[in-house]
């Protein structure tokens, strides 16, 4: 399954450096809660706003497939424009805009998450992962992995100059106003844990987060509705009537095919679970490996043919 997959290697080590205690990926308890909680409520706040969230993927639909047009129906390769789009659709809801594919900021922007990309899923990082004394010892592309993030950074921080210059209390334009609101809001409050650097951490998380998820699943959902034009009719059909389930079972069959994210991100318990024959101790990290439920369990019963049913 991995040779049709995004091999997703999460570094354990930067769970433990002290920037990534912000933000919502890697935060944990009380400060985990609240950030996951006024980002899911914001996000789904746009759907209600004067510009949704729908409206804007729409934009960008329109404008991947007015770029796909230019191809002339020739051969090519996607993958480029299919890390744009979803890159911007993040851009359009977090910093106002969409940017144009040739924007150099953009590609700049994006260029370092798709090299973290690269360097994460590469054997090195296995190997750091795996003795992670060598990190502290030896050069190499966990260096330049954690330049990258600092570089993400200090732009998302410009970005965030930016808006408090411009920003309009009754009007939130994006997730950057709607979370200057809340910080002026939390003004007096010593515990908030609405300051500027959790704004950098939740808007790099969101980025890491949603890009090259959707992307890699786009390209491998298009990869798959051309091998299985059987399915694609099917799709097609349904997108005509705009009604039904089997469009939703193929975008679930594809995330089950592709095992996108085989390590998930590090993730701990609780209290003492036991789990088939492992104890997962509390408190300790772990990585939930998904292959053990999408290979032995759901190929087993499913086997490796798309099945969306
Ligand atoms: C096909 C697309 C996507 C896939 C396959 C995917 C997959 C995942 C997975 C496996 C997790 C870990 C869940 C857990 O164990 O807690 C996760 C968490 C997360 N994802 Fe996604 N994701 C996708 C798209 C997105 C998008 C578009 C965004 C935001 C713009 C996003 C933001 C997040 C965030 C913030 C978390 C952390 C949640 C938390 O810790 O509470 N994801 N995602």
């Amino acid at each position: 399954c991995s040779n049709v997959c995004c091999v997703f290697f999460f570094l354990i080590f930067i769970v433990d450096s002290a920037p990534f205690h912000l933000g919502i990926l890697l935060t944990t308890g009380n400060r985990w809660k609240v950030m996951r909680c006024f980002s899911v409520m914001t996000l789904q706040d746009f759907g209600m706003g004067k510009r949704s969230i729908e409206d804007r993927i729409q934009e960008e639909a329109r404008c991947l497939v007015q770029e796909l047009r230019k191809t002339n129906s020739l051969p090519c390769d996607p993958t480029f424009l299919l890390g744009c789009a979803p890159c911007n659709v993040i851009c359009s809801v977090i910093f106002h805009n969409r940017f144009d594919y040739k924007d150099q900021h953009f590609l700049y922007f994006m260029g370092k998450f798709n090299e973290n990309v690269k360097i994460l899923s590469s054997p090195w990082i296995q190997i750091c992962n795996n003795f992670p004394v060598l990190i502290d010892y030896f050069p190499g592309s966990h260096k330049k992995l954690l330049k990258n993030i600092a570089d993400v950074k200090q732009y998302v921080l410009e970005k965030v100059q930016e808006h408090q210059e411009s920003l309009d209390m009754d009007n939130p334009r994006d997730f950057i106003d709607c979370f200057l609101i809340k910080m002026n809001k939390e003004k007096g409050n010593q515990q908030t844990e609405f300051t500027t650097e959790a704004l950098i951490n939740i808007v790099t998380d969101l980025f890491g987060a949603g890009t090259e998820t959707t992307s890699t699943t786009l390209r491998y959902g298009l990869l798959l509705l051309l091998k299985h034009p059987e399915v694609t009719a099917k799709v097609q059909e349904e997108i005509d009537q705009v009604i039904g389930r089997h469009r939703k079972a193929v975008l679930h069959e594809i995330q089950r095919y592709i095992d996108l994210i085989p390590i998930n991100l590090p993730r701990a318990v609780t209290c003492d679970i036991k789990f088939r024959n492992y104890l997962i101790p509390k408190v300790r990290l772990f990585c939930p490996h998904c292959p053990s439920v999408l290979l032995k369990f759901l190929y087993s019963q499913y086997g490796f043919n798309l099945q969306p049913k």
